[in-house]
């Protein structure tokens, strides 16, 4: 049931604070910071020395998440696009860690991504929202995110949950190969419990409705950000394209001036995501999309005063750690794509062409 929302997806967007703290329930304690994940022992991982990650569309976002979490603990990570992964497959040893995100736990290109890796030494985990999916039953370990039921074709809280299980895992890996907390490890617990009423925030206040109209019309949206803002990026323009129906797409900041700012043109706009890390470089690049006449939507946490007078449109968020502004952000992305599509009167639930679960390759 819908409980008042006109859509799935609005419901699911409001149910995250919720959600969150289902994902975090038991898990960690931010008086001893000690992290406990379900029935892995303490000094499970401490054989792992690098991580892949194969996953499809939003959850291949949030591994592009994970892999900066564990980037910043010193532990390799790689995210690939099962698509591409079940076909060819990387070389993997006894040391590697491979996991499968995926929500549904049954999506083709995933579970053909981990069948790949039967006969090899690696060791296997799902990161699933369902329990006694496929992949839950045919990995070595599964960790649930418990987000609960989703039914909007677009994944939302799902995605907060995939981010919010990894980076307790990440935390939890470097402990294991290391023997101590990593540097992040006080900042990230303290800012996980603050999570869920930041999110509330964010939904009472939702700001993005009124600029849905300023923007109508637009030919092309795009979605950039650096570092833990990159996924998010990409990720805001996945929601967009794909309950909208209008052109969207994510790009690394960085990587605009190589080819994709030749499109910039008055009739674009930039959404820029900020998450309190690499700013100023991104700042740059906004900077050079205002000068081939774009707008520039920011979207940043509240105490970024350069972004706010460098922007046309802020976005705020509540400042966490750079490691999470990146979850908050999405929250406003979300947003920002709903309200756009419920403007268009778009079937947002179901768009077009479009099933909740993938299973066929
Ligand atoms: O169930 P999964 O997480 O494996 O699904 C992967 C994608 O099909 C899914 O995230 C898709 O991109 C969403 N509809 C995006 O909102």
């Amino acid at each position: 049931e819908k409980s008042g929302y006109d859509h799935y997806m609005l419901k699911e967007i409001h149910e995250q604070p919720a959600s969150l703290n289902q994902t975090i329930h038991g898990r960690f304690d931010p008086t001893d910071e000690s992290i406990t994940l379900d029935d892995f022992e303490p000094g499970e991982f401490s054989d792992i020395s690098r991580v892949e990650f194969v996953a499809c569309g939003t959850s291949y976002h949030a591994a592009l998440y994970g892999c900066h979490l564990l980037g910043q603990r010193g532990i390799p990570a790689y995210a690939h696009r099962a698509g591409e992964y079940a076909s060819n497959p990387m070389p993997v040893d006894d040391e590697t860690l491979v996991i499968g995100v995926t929500q549904s736990g049954e999506t083709a290109d995933t579970l053909e991504s981990l069948r790949r890796l039967e006969d090899t030494p690696a060791r296997t985990l799902a990161l699933t929202n369902v329990i006694g999916s496929t992949a839950a039953r045919e990995t070595d370990d599964v960790l649930y995110i418990r987000a609960g039921p989703e039914i909007g074709v677009a994944a939302t809280k799902t995605f907060s949950s995939q981010v919010t299980a990894l980076a307790l895992l990440s935390e939890r890996l470097h402990r294991d190969i290391t023997g101590e907390p990593s540097a992040h490890s006080s900042g990230l617990l303290q800012s996980l419990g603050a999570l869920p009423e930041q999110i509330e925030s964010i939904l009472d206040s939702d700001p993005t409705a009124e600029l849905t109209r300023k923007y109508q019309g637009m030919d092309a949206h795009f979605f950039i950000g650096r570092g833990i803002a990159h996924p998010v990026a990409l990720e805001g323009a996945l929601k967009f394209k794909e309950i909208t129906y209008e052109h969207a797409e994510g790009f690394a900041a960085g990587q605009l001036k190589h080819g994709p700012l030749a499109l910039v043109t008055p009739n674009t706009v930039v959404i820029a995501v900020f998450t309190g890390d690499h700013d100023e470089k991104t700042l740059n690049n906004v900077r050079e999309v205002q000068a081939r006449g774009a707008s520039v939507i920011g979207i940043a946490p509240e105490d970024a005063t350069e972004v706010a007078a460098t922007v046309d449109d802020l976005i705020p968020i509540p400042s966490s750690t750079p490691e999470l502004n990146g979850l908050l952000a999405n929250v406003q992305l979300q947003l920002l794509s709903y309200h756009f599509a419920n403007r268009l009167e778009r079937s947002i639930d179901k768009p077009r062409n479009l099933a909740k679960s993938v299973t066929v390759e």
